[in-house]
């Protein structure tokens, strides 16, 4: 017998919060774990942008016939256009392959099984800290997972020395995962000059980058958000990249991503991509349509592009204005500690500083979830909700 032994696995760190969340049986319960935006009236939206597409999509399909390996070849090269700029000379001289990958996640884990293959001695190194299903993805490929130091707790800010020193002593052949933008958990970013600078020693070294890119837009917008990516490709020969279109197009559960390869030329990437299709092949064979389509049909339509751009920048500035109203709100309440990092954190999460024992008074006491860690989803926080959050996290902070 196999199953008769087995205990429980443990919950998921972030949607096992959810999971509990759902059980929970009080009225005023807040859920601000999974990084899932929510308008102010507390609800994930269906973008309208999406649903005009949508509605296009299902109009004109005349088939549900597999895609191949590596997805479609419009989503491919939408992929790419918002990842590196469509006029980028990456793209020009096709040193990039993508590959449609069911979600962001799977673009990490088809990378960490491909890069498994061809590089089985590699270590891959993560930041102090990093999204919690990080270690699980590549520690399932097979990899040892090491860390570098990124978040300063006292400083509330990047631990920049302490990264650079980590990042110099990597060994030739590793990888190195970075997130672009929207750091997750922390929400704090790279400037430029930092990329610049983790560009040349990634070159002196010879390891090699791995990029999740899983917010773009939601930083500053959605060229911007892109600057540290195409910063290191200044220097960086290679690199590999699992991007997203669950948050800034919100089609979570269309499982909407990629993998992205860019080699030192293209026949190497070619070649390379080949060994990926591969990889693809024995895990899910090819990926789902649907959120594909969604994404080709307003990228490639000039007025549902725009469209589309805005109601990301509605998304971006509400994220915002919560920052400013949930710094504003704690300072009412004179809790003995400054929260107005909260205002310069990026992206959909605030690395809050609260301790695990707060964190689980707050989801015993008062049903608001977070992370362990102290990662808010501020998406989640709605002018309904605010108070009583403000008033829970106030009473946490005096109880230790
Ligand atoms: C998150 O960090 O909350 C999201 O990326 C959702 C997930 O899968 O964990």
């Amino acid at each position: 017998m196999i199953l008769s032994e087995l205990q429980p696995a443990p919950p998921d760190a972030i949607l096992g919060l959810t999971e509990a969340y759902k059980q929970d049986a009080r009225e005023n319960k807040i859920n601000l774990g999974v990084g899932v935006y929510q308008d102010d009236s507390g609800v994930t939206p269906v973008l309208p942008s999406v649903k005009t597409a949508e509605e296009r999509v299902l109009a004109a399909e005349k088939t549900k016939s597999y895609l191949s390996i590596g997805g479609s070849p419009e989503y491919k090269a939408h992929v790419q256009e918002l990842l590196f700029g469509a006029t980028h000379a990456i793209i020009r001289d096709q040193r990039a392959r993508t590959a449609h990958t069911p979600g962001g996640t799977g673009g990490l884990r088809v990378g960490a099984e491909f890069l498994k293959k061809v590089r089985p001695e590699a270590t891959i190194w993560v930041s102090i800290p990093t999204w919690a299903n990080h270690p699980g993805i590549f520690t399932a490929a097979g990899f040892q997972v090491a860390q570098y130091p990124y978040y300063d707790a006292t400083t509330k800010g990047l631990d920049y020395e302490g990264m650079l020193e980590a990042l110099r002593k990597v060994p030739a052949g590793d990888i190195v995962l970075l997130h672009v933008c929207c750091h997750n958990p922390t929400g704090v970013d790279l400037s430029e000059s930092q990329w610049h600078e983790i560009g040349a020693i990634a070159t002196a070294q010879g390891w090699t980058p791995f990029l999740d890119f899983a917010y773009q837009g939601l930083g500053d917008n959605l060229e911007r958000d892109r600057l540290g990516l195409v910063t290191l490709l200044e220097s960086v020969p290679e690199c590999f990249i699992a991007s997203s279109f669950s948050k800034n197009f919100g089609l979570y559960r269309e499982r909407t991503g990629a993998l992205t390869l860019v080699a030192h030329a293209a026949g190497a990437a070619a070649a390379a991509f080949s060994h990926v299709e591969k990889t693809i092949r024995v895990i899910y064979s090819n990926p789902p349509a649907h959120g594909g389509l969604i994404v080709s049909t307003i990228l490639s339509d000039q007025e549902l592009r725009a469209q589309w751009q805005e109601e990301v920048a509605a998304i971006r500035d509400r994220i915002q204005s919560v920052r400013t109203t949930l710094v504003r709100e704690l300072h009412q309440r004179n809790v003995d500690r400054d929260f107005s990092f909260i205002e310069h954190q990026r992206g959909m999460f605030s690395f809050s500083g609260l301790s695990d024992q707060q964190v689980d008074f707050l989801r015993e006491q008062k049903g608001i979830y977070i992370v362990k860690g102290g990662r808010v989803n501020v998406a989640g926080i709605t002018s309904r909700n605010m108070t009583y959050l403000c008033d829970a996290i106030a009473e946490a902070l005096k109880s230790g």
